[in-house]
C-alpha cells in the first residue's frame, strides 16, 4: 500500500513509519520538523539522543534496503501538502502531524491560537487535498480520548444512542475537551465528520489514549534509530516524569490528588492500530471512530507503580503532591469502551513492571541530559 505518514519525525510516527516500511508498505513521511523547534523554544530535549530525520531514514535503507520518502514541509502550506500528494497518491494518509501537548497549547493566547490553526487549518488542508487528488484515500485521523472529558457515564467509541422525548437518534458522544488542544482535535473530528458526509470521503479517527513506551523492534536495529521520549512539564507525560524524576532522585510530583484516569497504550499497539485501520479501511462516506487505547490508569496508579520498580532498582522515591496547575476533576467516574480495535485483531501489551524497568533503565542511561528544572510543571490554566 502507498501510505503518507504525517509527523513521522514525531514519537508516534517514527516507529510507525518504520513498522510499516518493513511491513513492505511504500511509506512517505511528511513533516515540518517543528517539534525539533519547540524543544528549542522550551528549552528542552528528548531524554533520547535523536539523529536528524534525513540520517535516520539514510540509515533505515543502509540496514533494510527499504526507501522511505520524505517531504519537509507544513501542512498548512497548501501548495506543498497538494504537490506531495500529487507525487505520491497515497492510498491511505496517517496524519500525526500536529501540535499535541495541552499545557503548550495553554502558555498564552499566542501558543492557543498557533494550536488551533496548525492543527485545524492543517486538518481541513488534508481534508481537501484528498478531495481534490486522491478522494479514494482513507484518512487515518489521530484524535485522542481527551476529546470526551470525564462524563460520570460509560464513555462509547465516537457516537451514542440516545431517546429524547420518545424519539430515538444515534448521534456524536458529547465532547468536554480539557484544554485549547484537546479543542483543536474536537473541531478536526467535526470538519472530518462533515466532509465524509458531504463528499463521501472515508475517514477513521481514533481517539487514542496516552502513549507510553520507547523502543520497538524496528527502532532497536540501531542506536541512532531510537525514537524521542519527552519528559518535561510541557510535553512529557505523567508516566514519562514520574520515570525521570525516579532516575534522578527527584519527588514524583503527583498533581493534586492524583486520582485523574485515563486510557492509556504502549506504543507498539499504536503502529499495530495504525496497520489495522489501514488493512481495514473505512467506508466512502464513511466516519468511524475507535477509542485506542488497552488499559486505564489513575495518576497515583502510575506514581506507585513506577516507586515499586524504582526500589526494586535500589533507586529512593517518594510520592509528592503539587498543587493542581490545571483545571480538571481529580476523582471521577471513568470507564471507556475500547473493544472495535481489538475486534479487527489488537493484541494489547499491557504496562507491565518490565516496561516501566526498560524505560526506567533508558532514563538512568541517559541522566546527564536530564534538564532538572523541566522536570516540574511551568504552565498553569488559569
Ligand atoms: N503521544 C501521545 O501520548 C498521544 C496521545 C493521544 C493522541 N496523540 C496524537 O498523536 C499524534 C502524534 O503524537 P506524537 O506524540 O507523535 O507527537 P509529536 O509532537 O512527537 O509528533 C508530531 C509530529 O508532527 C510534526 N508536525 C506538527 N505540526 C505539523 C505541521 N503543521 N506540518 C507538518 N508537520 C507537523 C512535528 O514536527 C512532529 O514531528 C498527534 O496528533 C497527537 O495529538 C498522541
Amino acid at each position: 500500500m502507498r501510505i503518507v505518514i504525517a509527523g513521522g519525525d514525531g514519537f508516534c510516527g517514527w516507529p510507525t513509519a518504520l513498522y510499516l516500511s518493513k511491513k513492505g508498505h511504500e511509506v512517505t513521511i511528511i513533516d515540518n520538523l517543528i517539534r525539533r523547534k519547540w524543544d528549542d523554544e522550551l528549552r528542552s530535549n528528548s531524554l533520547t539522543p535523536i539523529a536528524s530525520l534525513k540520517d535516520r531514514i539514510a540509515l533505515w535503507k543502509e540496514l533494510t534496503g527499504r526507501e522511505i520518502r520524505l517531504y519537509v514541509g507544513d501542512l498548512n502550506h497548501y501548495d506543498f501538502l497538494r504537490t506531495a500528494l500529487e507525487q505520491t497518491r497515497p492510498e491511505a494518509f496517517v496524519h500525526f502531524a500536529e501540535q499535541r501537548s495541552a499545557p503548550y497549547s495553554m502558555i498564552d493566547r499566542e501558543h492557543a491560537v498557533f494550536t488551533q490553526v496548525n492543527n485545524v487549518v492543517g486538518t481541513l488542508n488534508v481534508i481537501y487535498g484528498i478531495k481534490e487528488v486522491v478522494p479514494d484515500c482513507h484518512l487515518i485521523k489521530l484524535g485522542t480520548m481527551g476529546e470526551y472529558g470525564t462524563p460520570n457515564i460509560d464513555i462509547e467509541e465516537g457516537y451514542i444512542r440516545i431517546v429524547h422525548n420518545g424519539r430515538e437518534d444515534v448521534l456524536p458522544y458529547p465532547k468536554q475537551p480539557g484544554s485549547m488542544y484537546h479543542l483543536s482535535k474536537v473541531h478536526d473530528s467535526h470538519n472530518l465528520m462533515f466532509a465524509c458526509k458531504i463528499w463521501g470521503l472515508r475517514a477513521t479517527d481514533l481517539n487514542q489514549g496516552v502513549v507510553y513506551g520507547l523502543h520497538t523492534d524496528e527502532t532497536m536495529m540501531d542506536p541512532a534509530l531510537v525514537n524521542r521520549l519527552d519528559y518535561d512539564g510541557v510535553f512529557g507525560t505523567a508516566l514519562n516524569r514520574f520515570l525521570t524524576q525516579a532516575a534522578i532522585g527527584h519527588d514524583l510530583t503527583v498533581y493534586g490528588e492524583g486520582g485523574q484516569t485515563r486510557g492509556f497504550l504502549n506504543i507498539r499497539d499504536t503502529i499495530r492500530c495504525i496497520e489495522i485501520a489501514a488493512e481495514h479501511p473505512a467506508d466512502s462516506g464513511e466516519f468511524r471512530v475507535f477509542n485506542q487505547f488497552t488499559e486505564e490508569f489513575s495518576v497515583m496508579d502510575l506514581a506507585y507503580k513506577v516507586r515499586r520498580v524504582a526500589q526494586r532498582e535500589g533507586l529512593n522515591v517518594r510520592i509528592a503532591h503539587l498543587n493542581n496547575p490545571r483545571v480538571e476533576k481529580e476523582k471521577h467516574y471513568y470507564c471507556a469502551k475500547n473493544t472495535k480495535l481489538k475486534e479487527l485483531g489488537l493484541e494489547p501489551h499491557l504496562l507491565t513492571d518490565e516496561v516501566l524497568r526498560d524505560i526506567l533503565l533508558t532514563a538512568c542511561q541517559h541522566k546527564d541530559r536530564i534538564l532538572p528544572q523541566n522536570v516540574l510543571p511551568q504552565v498553569t490554566w488559569k
